[in-house]
């Protein structure tokens, strides 16, 4: 321990973080060796670097925005439709297809405690979000007579309670040899002067590294080996709150593998140009999302012969990645983008800062800056009202009430 708490104070000291141990003489022996170990896990020169990275604003003038081409699910001709629908439900059947839901956010807009996936919707069977998600598993598992693995994302954060509440709820009745949870990264929050933060009781103020981690947190947690050797070969990738996700979508992976590329996401398109959400696009000759802080209001309005937005794809976040995708992706990191948020800390004083406004800054990697590191990626443009209900915000647009309604009137259900 002392050898430990030397080499501690040795980096604090070089990088000017001497603060972390502020009330180390006040916490016990345990939760001693916790932060110590916090502390000697911190890629520090890292840090300095994301804190500079909060002084320059992003630029986007180097780069060339196309629009991309996309198909639309509904339009498809009967016999090309028929063709990825053959070619997909044979990879299904064949083991080929894993499953993996992103549930490691924090879900702050929606207020629930406890992870985001073990909210009640509200309806009469009250079903949490996870059972709705694995209710279509279910469906696709017995149609299909195939095994679909399912893999969980969680964070350090929201681990513990969504492993709970499904072996609580004995798996919703899926194999439970076919789930598995794996955590992803954490990045230490930065004050607005680059002072790592500390929790209230005085250890490193984590948080998780955004949706973005999930392929360095799928290496290093061996869901990468795993899937090999199950033999998956295409792995769906979508969020856990959309309560209307296709994750087994045979069509998708039909397109993706006749267009010889590997990966594939829907969009629905924008419901009108101002509409805050990414869209697809093109840039620097490669897939990517264009976010609606980025999109110029002339892009944004843009539209062609037929009067189809020109970046009218919004990215919904259900992607199918080639195994050899997520190989490829899962080599070099993702950059980290910054949130600037409240986030109440410790200060050096020993005493609790509660913020009224944004104070801190958080970092996290987006799972579509991914795309760009790929060839080509098809688009399949679906129906909105088929596939996208997503429980973001406690009330309002894309709230327990517009995702319940609009999964009532799927399903046909009260
Ligand atoms: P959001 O970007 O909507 O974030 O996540 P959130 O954390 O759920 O909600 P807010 O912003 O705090 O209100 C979209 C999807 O990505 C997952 C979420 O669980 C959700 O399925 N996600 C997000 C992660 O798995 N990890 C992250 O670090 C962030």
């Amino acid at each position: 321990m002392e050898e430990k708490l030397k080499r501690v104070n040795e980096l604090l000291t070089k990088y000017h973080q001497e603060h972390l141990l502020t009330v180390y003489n006040n916490l016990d022996k345990e939760k001693q060796e916790k932060l110590l170990n916090q502390i000697l896990a911190i890629d520090f020169e890292q840090m300095e670097k994301l804190y500079q990275s909060t002084k320059i604003k992003p630029e986007f003038k180097d780069c060339k925005i196309e629009p991309i081409a996309y198909v639309e699910k509904d339009k498809l001709p009967f016999n090309e439709k028929e063709d990825y629908l053959k070619i997909g439900e044979e990879k299904i059947k064949q083991g080929k297809l894993a499953v993996v839901t992103m549930a490691g956010g924090q879900g702050t807009r929606l207020g629930h405690k406890g992870p985001k996936g073990t909210f009640d919707l509200g309806l009469s069977s009250h079903k949490s979000i996870f059972e709705i998600l694995c209710d279509t598993l279910k469906e696709a598992k017995a149609k299909y007579q195939a095994r679909i693995p399912w893999y969980l994302m969680t964070s350090i954060e929201n681990n513990y309670d969504t492993v709970k509440f499904f072996e609580k709820n004995n798996y919703f009745g899926y194999p439970k040899e076919e789930i598995k949870f794996f955590i992803q990264g954490e990045l230490p929050m930065l004050s607005e002067e680059g002072k790592i933060l500390l929790t209230e009781e005085g250890l490193v103020k984590q948080a998780a590294d955004g949706h973005g981690g999930i392929f360095e947190a799928m290496h290093k947690d061996g869901v990468v080996k795993d899937m090999l050797e199950k033999g998956i070969e295409w792995v769906f990738i979508g969020g856990v709150d959309n309560v209307l996700v296709k994750m087994v979508d045979p069509i998708l992976m039909g397109l993706a593998e006749k267009n010889h590329a590997l990966a594939a996401g829907k969009s629905v398109v924008k419901a009108n140009p101002q509409e805050r959400v990414g869209v697809f696009c093109k840039k620097n000759g490669r897939p990517s999302v264009i976010e609606y802080t980025e999109i110029t209001e002339e892009m944004a309005n843009a539209r062609d012969e037929q009067g189809e937005l020109l970046y009218g794809e919004s990215h919904i976040l259900c992607n199918l990645f080639n195994i050899k995708a997520i190989t490829q992706i899962g080599e070099n990191k993702l950059p980290y983008h910054q949130a600037h948020k409240k986030a109440t800390y410790l200060n050096e004083k020993g005493e609790i800062i509660v913020p009224e406004k944004p104070n801190a800054y958080k970092f996290e990697a987006f799972i579509f800056d991914s795309f760009e590191r790929l060839d080509n990626m098809a688009i399949m443009r679906v129906r909105r009202e088929e596939e996208f209900a997503p429980v973001k915000n406690a009330e309002g647009v894309d709230s327990p009430e517009t995702a319940r309604k609009l999964y009532q009137e799927f399903h046909k259900i009260k």
